[in-house]
């Protein structure tokens, strides 16, 4: 038996949506607790398969996890002893790299396997070991792909990054931020949240500035306290949002949100007709009149964001005209598009380059979610979809987005979790 959404397309999305906080700030804060010397209390925590790995990788070193709510957790990482990451957990998602950085910082050691996540073809971590090694650390390949990182005594350096690498960029703070001295990165990342993590380690007591611009300067301290500290919203699950409301041509207020970090996502959606009204913490999204194609190219922040690639594809397919979306970050970002030809999609994939040519509509089918905004980018085109749409492999869309089935139903959504096996379809 296997889970799957069920989706009857054709209902326009209506109402008001509230985001929760952003998987890719979280699974850096969490394993940043480690370098904490006292008790964290995390708030506006997203309830995500990827938040639940996390936890489970800091109780499993040794720290006591307690819910104090649904979207509350608190973390002492005091009792942590272990420095090695169970193997089956690091391969559930690719931030458990960042426990590489959070051990090495506090310990001067870590043992972590190679991790899992999304498949975009070759996902190397050279960025994050050159930064390891500039901070006077040793990294050895052990068996079984396990990374072995040891140093007696972190010294902070300056590390230049080769590409602009979101995860380096973490790992390089994680471990200078109580290194002896100071680190530049320079040629940093500066996604919103790099800097939601520099606020959460400076509310500890750490000395980072420069977050969110391309160099940031570390001056190492000797401890950290405890704090407590709310994770900023998703923009990836307010763009998903967005982007839904769009493709039924419905009209939903997205709130909880900071406009700024949505800034290239509202701007694409804008060109593609889609009338956007801003508030302080929420954006309007509604579409009365025909989808225009428009080209999208991915960028680092504040480019437009890979993590949003899929997802204004699935829109362009029901654009008027052709549409090129180049991919800038990943090699192999265009896996869904196999599934969204399925539901009548006209897109042709040359290397980074897709070119679309608008359908009038999506045709509901059997489909993959190859991996997560894959995933987010079927239930778009499922929801304007004429027919019924069945999603498979879900878990990858699990991973990152909460409560979606409640969200959306909320808004009109027709969308319910069935149990499929055995020529029986069963609802959950
Ligand atoms: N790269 C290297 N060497 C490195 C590191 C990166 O060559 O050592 C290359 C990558 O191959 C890629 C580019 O640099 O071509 C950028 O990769 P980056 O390191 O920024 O990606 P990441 O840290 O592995 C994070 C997000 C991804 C998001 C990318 C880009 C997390 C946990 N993941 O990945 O999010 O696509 O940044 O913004 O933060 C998602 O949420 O669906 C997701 C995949």
């Amino acid at each position: 038996m296997s889970k799957k959404y069920l989706i009857r397309g054709g209902h326009r999305l209506t109402g008001s949506v509230d985001i929760s906080g952003a998987k890719n700030a979280v699974v850096a804060i969490l394993p940043a607790c480690l370098l904490s010397g006292g008790v964290c209390r995390l708030e506006n925590i997203p309830g995500i398969a990827d938040v639940g790995t996390a936890l489970e990788i800091l109780s499993s070193l040794g720290a006591t996890v307690r819910w104090l709510d649904k979207n509350t957790v608190e973390i002492d990482p005091r009792p942590v002893s272990l420095h090695t990451v169970p193997h089956d957990l690091a391969r559930k998602m690719r931030a458990s790299y960042y426990f590489i950085g959070a051990l090495l910082g506090r310990f001067g050691m870590a043992r972590v396997p190679m991790p899992g996540g999304c498949d975009f073809g070759v996902r190397p971590i050279d960025q994050h070991l050159k930064g390891f090694s500039a901070l006077g650390a040793t990294v050895s390949p052990v068996e079984n792909a396990i990374i072995e990182v040891l140093a007696p005594r972190l010294v902070g350096n300056a590390i230049y990054l080769d590409m602009v690498s979101v995860g380096a960029t973490v790992n390089c703070m994680l471990a200078a931020v109580r290194a002896r001295g100071v680190t530049i990165i320079e040629n940093a990342a500066k996604e919103p949240h790099i800097v939601d993590l520099a606020n959460f380690l400076n509310s500890m007591g750490a000395d980072i500035r420069g977050a969110g611009t391309d160099v940031i300067k570390i001056r190492g301290v000797d401890l950290l306290s405890g704090t407590t500290y709310s994770i900023i919203p998703d923009q990836i699950e307010a763009g998903t949002y967005m982007a839904a409301a769009v493709a039924t041509g419905g009209d939903v207020l997205v709130r909880g949100v900071i406009p700024k970090h949505l800034e290239s996502i509202t701007a694409k959606l804008s060109e593609m007709g889609a009338d956007i009204e801003e508030y302080d913490d929420a954006i309007r999204v509604c579409r009365t009149g025909p989808l225009t194609h428009c080209n999208v190219k991915t960028m680092p922040h504040p480019g437009f964001p890979t993590d949003m690639q899929p997802q204004i594809s699935a829109l362009l397919g029901l654009a008027e005209g052709t549409s090129i979306v180049t991919e800038g970050i990943w090699d192999n970002r265009f896996r869904y598009v196999d599934e969204l030809r399925r539901m009548g999609a006209d897109i042709q994939v040359d290397g980074k380059v897709a070119v679309i040519q608008g359908v009038s509509h999506y045709k509901g089918a059997p489909v993959k979610a190859v991996d997560l905004r894959a995933g987010a980018a079927i239930i778009i085109a499922a929801l304007a979809a004429v027919g019924e749409t069945q999603v498979e492999d879900i878990h990858h869309i699990e991973r990152g987005y909460e409560r979606l089935i409640e969200k959306m139903r909320s808004l009109g959504a027709d969308i319910s979790l069935i149990q499929v096996g055995d020529g029986i379809r069963q609802a959950l």
